[in-house]
């Protein structure tokens, strides 16, 4: 390394949306000569990509935060950014707290990150991006401009040479207008906005080119992304068949869906288009139809159990995700009661359960006291976990003895962990056939196996031969060379038998 390369530490909590833009911003700074590194104590730049929707994300930022104040007077010229959903929903709290902080920016005013951290090291004192400004009253005008300085961003990615794209997230929405009563995610990321159909392809293109096999779309509510082409109205559906078309690209998937908004088409497509996993993550966030009254979900209990039901019917073996929060305001032990029927109705592949964080600027915040004690949510929590476990190792256990099709991510973890013992005692690295390699099937289960490194990158078909409720384990049947891969794994998708689900 040259001795006057400029250094970056970036450090990213929260959402897939984060690591996105985290990737983004890392990939300006690189273009202007900076070089990433894993030491922050020695970082010229600190950046810190934040999350705000529950209280405990922020707690960890600050505690981050606080970590960095003796590395700051020992290199005064550090800058620390504090970038993201935090730095939008509390500049003031934050420069109080952690007056080392130099620089906030929000997360719809990433592209001048470059410029804030150029100010700060001019001299300026303090360097400041929200687009508090931008509101839904904001004129079209207003929006529209502020919407292309953001686009830009995206627009201007630029994977490093050798960067590992294999997966690939692509956003095809900012923001959310739904304002679900709980969420926080309506402020920090301000109005829903779909990109350009023709924007989200190119990019597409630009990744399968340089490597990538399975994109995941990324939105808030993304089956809710509708955009214009050539005054033409583009929904998801058509997104979906137009990317799933880009050569190259053999899996997609996307998250999040709002079940209030979502239609069939998007499960024909599911159905019709090989490229496209029968995977879909889908919160209902709770089963009581007074709970989801009062989070303003615009759905009922059984509706959503009804759109489970069609997506099971359209496509066969689809895997379903839901997100769940616990003790809510004015949660009973009967809400809760419905809440662990639906799960055992819906039969999810995984769920994720969240404790109720109230969160200020939100309705429920507001509005609603947060009457639920601290350990009845935490119970709560316990026995929605533990029901979905027994739901997840069913699903895994029917597994055992079919093949399925792996996209081989790399070694497990246990691999490495046993290569960075060789190395720290000395010894030879050698591969061997036993290493154990980790992949994702379609449905989005976990699968190790052994297998040769050169298989990382591909395609392989595997025996499963014992699962845990979220670990596949299994043999190595064949694996896929880039050049068959193409012709053989949509039809390899298609005779494997049905995944997950049920
Ligand atoms: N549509 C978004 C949702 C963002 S928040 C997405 O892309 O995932 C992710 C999850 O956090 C929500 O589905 C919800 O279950 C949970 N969550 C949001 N606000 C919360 C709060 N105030 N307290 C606890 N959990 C919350
Ligand atoms: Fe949050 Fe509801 Fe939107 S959970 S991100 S306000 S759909």
């Amino acid at each position: 390394m040259q001795q006057d390369q400029k250094t970056v530490y970036l450090e990213t909590m929260g959402c897939q949306m984060n690591v996105l833009d985290s990737e983004l911003v890392l990939g300006q700074l690189r273009a202007l000569g900076y070089n990433p590194i894993e030491d922050m104590a020695r970082a010229d730049v600190v950046l810190i990509n934040t999350c705000s929707v529950r209280e405990h994300a922020e707690q960890k930022v600050l505690s981050r935060l606080g970590a960095l104040k003796k590395p700051k007077q020992a290199k005064r010229d550090m800058v620390i950014g504090v970038i993201g959903c935090m730095a939008e929903r509390d500049p003031d709290g934050i420069f109080s707290k952690m007056p080392h902080v130099d620089l906030v920016c929000g997360p719809g005013e990433l592209n001048k990150v470059p410029a804030l951290i150029e100010d700060i090291q001019a001299g300026r004192h303090r360097a400041i991006a929200l687009a508090q400004s931008l509101s839904r009253k904001s004129t079209p005008l207003q929006r529209a401009l502020e919407y292309d300085s953001v686009e830009a961003l995206d627009l201007a990615r630029e994977p490093a040479p050798g960067e590992n794209v294999l997966q690939s997230y692509i956003r095809v929405q900012r923001g959310c207008d739904k304002f679900c009563t709980f969420c926080v995610v309506p402020f920090t990321r301000g109005p829903e906005r779909s990109r350009p159909a023709s924007h989200i392809i190119d990019e597409a293109k630009m990744l399968a080119d340089r490597g990538a096999k399975e994109i995941t779309l990324l939105g808030q509510t993304v089956n809710s992304y509708v955009s214009q082409d050539d005054a033409r109205e583009v929904r998801f559906a058509e997104l979906l068949e137009r990317v799933s078309a880009v050569p190259g690209i053999e899996r997609v998937r996307f998250v999040t869906n709002y079940p209030g908004d979502f239609t069939d088409d998007i499960l024909a497509v599911m159905r019709d288009i090989p490229q496209v996993c029968e995977y879909l993550h889908i919160p209902a966030q709770s089963g009581s139809d007074a709970v989801l009254k009062r989070m303003r979900r615009q759905y009922s209990a059984a509706q959503y159990v009804e759109l489970i039901d069609r997506a099971r019917e359209y496509v066969p073996g689809i895997a379903i995700a839901s997100d769940f929060i616990v003790g809510f305001c004015g949660e009973t032990e009967a809400d809760h009661e419905a809440t662990l029927k639906l799960i055992e109705r819906c039969r999810f592949k995984n769920i994720f359960v969240f404790k109720y964080s109230p969160r200020p600027g939100t309705v429920a915040h507001k509005r609603e006291a947060d009457d639920v004690a601290e350990d009845v949510k935490r119970w709560r929590n316990m026995e929605l976990l533990s029901l979905q476990e027994g739901i997840a190792s069913s699903i895994t256990q029917r597994l055992i003895g079919s093949t399925v099709e792996v996209l081989v991510e790399g070694f497990s973890k246990a691999a490495l962990k046993a290569q960075e013992a060789e190395q720290t005692r000395g010894e030879e690295v050698g591969w061997r056939r036993s290493d154990q390699l980790v992949g994702r099937t379609r449905t989005d289960q976990i699968v190790v196996f052994p297998g040769p490194p050169d298989s990382i990158g591909s395609f392989a078909a595997v025996r499963i031969t014992a699962a845990t409720a979220l670990t596949l384990h299994g043999t190595l049947v064949k694996t896929c060379s880039a050049e068959e891969e193409v012709r053989t794994v949509p039809s390899i998708a298609r005779s494997l038998p049905v995944l997950g689900g049920v």
